[in-house]
């Protein structure tokens, strides 16, 4: 269809894009407060049959157990159907397929698609070659949006507010993605950051410039003590993500670099939480789990919530 060629095309165009969902440099204030306010209400009544017969696609080329899960549950518990997969070597991919005949192959079926992909940018490419709504599910080491919104929905529930935060972020800050998305997110908030990461792992240049230039405090140190802990509301704890690593040896010397014990926590501020997008390899450790400080899994629940808000949004669903 020759979209582009007409005045109602292109306006059709420009919706689309923005029903987009695949950074948080694409979203305001405004969107983020309202998406949490619809989460809110996924939180109070989340099964609605909002999306009967649409059906949502999750395209996961990389591993994935909350983040599809979350997202094929919010599809089911509104109405829809769900098509996709999450071994691309049971699909035409392992034949040669190109991302772009796949985004256009799926596109011929779904409503909306939800996609994980291992490089960097790959949802942006794959929303310019469909009209279909695209969901950034991760793309390699960039971005997490829709973490974000959980990770933010967590916050505000366990802080009462999300500003003023003081977090401190602990662990993989060049490849973790969720952290890159978080603190584009929390910028609004007038947050302060405490980057805590080995040198070989430190927070990439390009999100301490953007503290620089949003005047974000953050400060950053390779030491992990309690001293770090007493001092914050959220610590956001994260794993060192091997997959990223081109040379092992690397990972190797930076794999048990923090681990977090529940005695860490015994002088710690009391609305301190802790949150950790997991999976969690050796960074929290189990006893930590005991402790009513932990937020971990109630966090991943939230992505119920704010996913369905997400899907809906994309959707053009008023709630
Ligand atoms: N937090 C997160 O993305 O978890 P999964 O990799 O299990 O989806």
């Amino acid at each position: 269809m020759p979209r582009k060629n007409s005045i109602f095309g292109a306006l059709i165009q420009i919706v689309t894009m923005q029903n987009n969902f695949i950074s948080v440099s694409d979203l305001s204030k405004e969107d983020i407060l309202s998406l949490l306010k619809d989460a809110a209400k996924f939180e109070a009544n989340p099964n609605q049959r909002l999306l009967e017969g649409k059906v949502v696609a999750t395209l996961f080329f990389e591993p994935s157990t909350r983040t599809r899960l979350s997202f094929e549950t919010a599809a089911n518990r509104l109405g829809a159907r769900v098509i996709g997969f999450s071994d691309p070597n049971a699909t035409s991919t392992s034949k040669g397929e190109t991302l772009k005949d796949t985004i256009k192959m799926v596109s011929n079926y779904a409503d909306v698609i939800v996609m994980r992909h291992y490089l960097e940018g790959a949802a942006r490419y794959a929303s310019e070659v469909t009209d279909v709504p695209i969901i950034n599910a991760g793309d390699g080491a960039n971005q997490h949006p829709s973490q974000t919104m959980l990770d933010l929905y967590s916050i505000w529930k366990t802080q009462g507010t999300l500003e003023n935060i003081d977090i401190t972020m602990v662990g993989d800050l060049k490849y973790g993605r969720t952290v890159h998305s978080l603190v584009q997110a929390l910028s609004f908030f007038h947050p302060k950051f405490h980057f805590i990461a080995p040198d070989l792992l430190r927070m990439p240049l390009g999100y301490r410039d953007f503290c620089v230039r949003h005047n974000l405090e953050y400060d950053e140190q390779e030491r992990f003590d309690e001293e770090a802990i007493n001092r914050t509301d959220i610590l956001y704890m994260t794993r060192i993500q091997r997959e990223r690593f081109s040379d092992l040896r690397e990972y190797e010397q930076v794999k048990n670099v923090y681990c977090l014990h529940k005695a860490m926590l015994d002088n710690a501020k009391p609305n301190l939480r802790v949150l950790h997008p997991l999976p969690r390899v050796n960074e929290i450790a189990y006893d930590v789990d005991e402790s009513e400080k932990a937020y971990y899994f109630q966090q991943a629940q939230n992505g119920l919530y704010t996913r369905e808000a997400i899907i809906c949004r994309m959707l053009n669903i008023q709630l």
